[in-house]
């Protein structure tokens, strides 16, 4: 089959220099949701209609499988498909999809794409508010005979509850046919791909609906309400969908996904987390409350506490992460590491059970296994030109607000005294330490505040 999506409205209502159809929902845009949609049901051809914003369209959703039909004015739907006729493969069936109409299901549109046969098929939907759109119109047998839109309507068929949500199918080398035939006398002075359903009722065509399993399914943006509407849908959806598949979650209101979510079992999520790109949560994974985790891998049985910031990065097993931790692109974790409050790790690797449980900033080092870090430890990793690492054996022991100026080693089974600023290798076994040491004056008295007189 063909499919043509329709994305060259301009979104008025958006009130945005972005094209309407490139708004995100769920972190992706409402357009890409439609194509990853319509990819699903394997079309030979996929047309997208694009007009305003075209080059940042073009741009966003560009892909070897995509044909592009530039609809330079918009004269309305049956122009916009009149632009991708010269794409599509006459043979087969032609669904037409709406940019801007992004959480149709693919399971609705093959029931669509049943239904139609050789003739028209109509996605049409029951509302109790229909106004605004195209109405089908039936006879007395219940066979619809044409859609009237809105601003064309009676009086009586303003009264119809059944819309037309859009979503067509028919046979292409008769869409090619009645699109050379549509005419603009009506209130809007459009062509309207409406029309075609008189049409093929004129020429015996079986014409046929389908209604979607959620009104949700059909519903379009043209608003920032409308898209935060359709986002907590959507979210709604997913969160009910984990639900089902055995995820615990302390309220399905407050999760928010932007990609994919890969989980085990026994996995928990407590409220306000956000998962954005690909995230994998192993089994046995607790995740605190208020977490960002984007593109993500959690080994099981690994605790994060709340408040984290977690991005590109790998964490094993059995790990303890947060409150407040924040991992860095090229973050690696071996299992039960231990990463506290205040820590952030950048482009390092950590062996197993080693620890920095307290304001640390560990970037661009490699660290062995049951590696202590105390609190307030810092790689010097950049000197503002260049970024060097830092080699930190296993079973080293660093004392409490040290510095490591890169490049610089820590040997096997050594301990750092508090507060030493290394800055050549440290040898393994050894203790080594950079410290002024201590003194004390005795007989030295505090400065007294002087009486100052006028
Ligand atoms: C259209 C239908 C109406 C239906 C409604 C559902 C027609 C004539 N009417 O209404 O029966 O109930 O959708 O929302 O088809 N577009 C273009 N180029 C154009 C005009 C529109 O690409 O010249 C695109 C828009 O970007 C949008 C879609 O087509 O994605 C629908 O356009 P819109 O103006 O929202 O629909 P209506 O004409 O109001
Ligand atoms: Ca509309």
């Amino acid at each position: 089959m063909n499919i043509v999506i329709l994305a060259a409205g301009q979104g008025k209502r958006m009130f945005s220099r972005l094209p309407k159809v490139l708004h995100p929902l769920a972190g992706k845009p409402l357009a890409q949701h439609v194509i990853d949609t319509a990819r699903a049901l394997g079309p030979e051809k996929l047309v997208v209609v694009y007009g305003h914003g075209g080059d940042a369209v073009r741009a966003t959703l560009a892909a070897p499988d995509i044909a592009w039909a530039e609809q330079a004015e918009q004269l309305g739907t049956g122009h916009a498909v009149a632009q991708a006729l010269p794409h599509l493969g006459p043979a087969a069936a032609t669904l037409v999809l709406y940019g801007d109409v992004p959480l149709t299901t693919a399971a609705t549109l093959r029931r669509l794409l049943h239904v139609a046969a050789n003739g028209l098929a109509i996605l049409t939907v029951n509302l109790a508010d229909p106004d605004g759109y195209g109405r089908i119109v039936r006879d007395a047998a219940g066979q619809v005979r044409r859609i009237v839109e809105q601003k064309d309507a009676s009086e009586a068929e303003k009264k119809i509850g059944e819309i037309n949500t859009g979503i067509m199918v028919m046979p292409t080398a008769r869409l090619r046919d009645w699109i050379g035939r549509l005419k603009n006398d009506n209130a809007q002075g459009e062509y309207y791909l409406t029309d075609i359903v008189a049409l093929a009722v004129a020429e015996g065509l079986p014409v046929n609906t389908v209604q979607p399993e959620g009104a949700w399914e059909v519903l379009g943006v043209n608003s920032k309400v409308q898209l935060a509407e359709l986002e907590r849908q959507h979210q709604r959806n997913l969160a009910g969908q984990l639900l089902v598949a055995g995820v615990r979650l302390a309220d399905p209101e407050r999760i928010d996904i932007r990609g994919e979510l890969q989980h085990g079992r026994d996995v928990a999520i407590d409220v306000g987390c956000v998962f954005e790109g690909r995230v994998e949560l192993a089994d046995a994974v607790e995740v605190g409350p208020y977490c960002v985790l984007k593109n993500v891998k959690v080994g099981a049985g690994t605790r994060i506490a709340a408040f984290c910031h977690f991005e590109d990065a790998v964490i094993g097993p059995d790990g303890v992460l947060g409150p407040y931790a924040r991992l860095r692109p090229g973050t690696e974790l071996g299992p039960e590491v231990h990463i506290g409050n205040f820590v952030e790790v950048k482009k390092s690797v950590f062996g197993a059970q080693s620890k920095a449980n307290h304001l640390a900033y560990i970037g661009d080092a490699e660290i062995g296994q049951r590696v202590n870090i105390g609190a307030g430890t810092i790689t010097c990793n950049y000197d503002g030109a260049n970024k060097f690492k830092t080699i930190i054996e296993d079973d080293v022991f660093i004392g409490s607000d040290s510095q490591l100026v890169a490049p610089v080693r820590v040997g096997r089974g050594a301990t750092l005294g508090a507060g030493t600023t290394l800055s050549q290798d440290a040898p393994a076994e050894a203790l080594t330490l950079s410290r002024v040491r201590q003194m004390t004056l005795s007989g030295w008295q505090r400065p007294q505040k002087q009486k100052v007189e006028k």
